[in-house]
């Protein structure tokens, strides 16, 4: 009897060594048969009871050899598995294939533009100069000589902050200009690159919020001519040497004279087309002699120092650059409309 026992725990083990399940499944079904919670091994672990004392000890041992038996082979099936696993991955991994793409971005035109218009001015020595986009009255309307009936002025306007009558959201950049001259003595060279808001009607062709680049010269000495010139060299590099520009008189209340620039249709040649509505000419800035009582408002000896000044939209220089018909585009952010830009800039 116990011979018997001791003969089917024997051919156990064997059964174990020789087993050789070659995939996942036949694995898992080797270890629920020899190790699992019913496992063939435990019910004969009951005939202890039918062996003879003195052998008991042996066929404990004997026991404990099947076993083990099954743990190691169990293990080392197991880390086959895992390596042959490892091996046919490693077989899918093409090194040589391209990598997913990086959906690269684009430059906003606003941006674009802006950039060229920065790096014009800054190779003509100008710095640029940034600030605040809400102002108080004094920099945006009374430091630049606007009095307070103008026009500008009024709540239809100005987008003035709730329950204020001091502080607004800038409509010009010309703030900037007494920013800089209050804090700073000539000579000043700056640009100042920004966001800026008026109480307009929503359309095609104007908007609430829009970007202005102000330019600020002041120094002994400088004319007309400074400005003249200075803007010719702009117009050249920012719409190609062939174009011409001219100005035509204007008014703003912190210039004196003051002048309108127009450049020639870089579109048409100044031929004519739907740009320049057949003039030949397109309106880029206003510009002019910083007015002497600006000066003195900030600070500055208007005896001693003269200045020029101007500001230029870019929504509609982006428009034409790009033949965008509609500046709400450049506002809603619409990525199929984004990504038609590519720059370098
Ligand atoms: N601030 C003026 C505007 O917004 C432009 C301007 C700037 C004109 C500087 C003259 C000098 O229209």
């Amino acid at each position: 009897m116990a011979k018997e026992i001791f003969a089917k725990v024997e051919q156990i083990i064997e059964e174990i060594e020789k087993a050789a399940p070659n995939d996942k499944d036949a694995v898992e079904q080797f270890r629920i048969k020899y190790l699992g919670t019913k496992n063939i091994l435990k019910p004969l672990m009951g005939e202890i009871r039918n062996i003879p004392n003195e052998q008991k000890k042996d066929f404990g041992q004997l026991m404990n050899k099947a076993r083990q038996a099954a743990e190691s082979k169990f293990e080392q099936l197991q880390s086959s598995l895992d390596s042959a696993a490892e091996a046919a991955g490693a077989g899918d991994l093409d090194l040589t294939a391209p990598g997913d793409p990086i959906p690269l971005g684009s430059r906003h035109p606003i941006a674009t533009t802006m950039n060229r218009i920065i790096s014009i001015f800054e190779k003509m020595g100008f710095a640029i100069a940034s600030e605040r986009e809400i102002e108080d009255d004094w920099h945006n309307f009374t430091a630049m000589n606007t009095p307070e009936d103008h026009p500008a002025r009024d709540m239809q306007d100005t987008y003035y902050l709730k329950d204020s009558t001091e502080m607004l959201l800038r409509t010009h950049t010309s703030s900037v200009q007494a920013r800089m001259m209050e804090h700073n003595q000539p000579p000043i060279r700056i640009i100042a690159p920004g966001r800026v808001y008026r109480n307009e009607t929503i359309s095609a062709r104007s908007h609430c919020q829009f970007h202005q680049v102000e330019g600020l010269y002041v120094d002994e000495n400088v004319s007309f001519a400074d400005l003249r010139q200075t803007l010719m060299y702009f117009a050249k590099e920012m719409y190609g040497a062939d174009v011409n520009i001219r100005l035509r008189p204007s008014f703003f209340p912190f210039t004196e004279p003051s002048a309108e620039m127009d450049v020639s249709c870089f579109i048409c040649d100044a031929k004519g087309c739907n740009v320049c509505k057949y003039t030949g000419w397109v309106e880029v800035l206003g510009c002019g002699m910083v007015d002497p009582k600006v000066l003195e408002n900030c600070g500055i000896d208007s005896e001693k120092y003269t200045g020029f000044a101007f500001g230029m939209g870019i929504e509609r220089q982006a428009m034409m650059l790009y033949g965008i018909n509609d500046i709400r585009l450049l506002f809603e952010n619409d990525v199929r409309f984004l990504k038609q830009f590519t720059s370098a800039i």
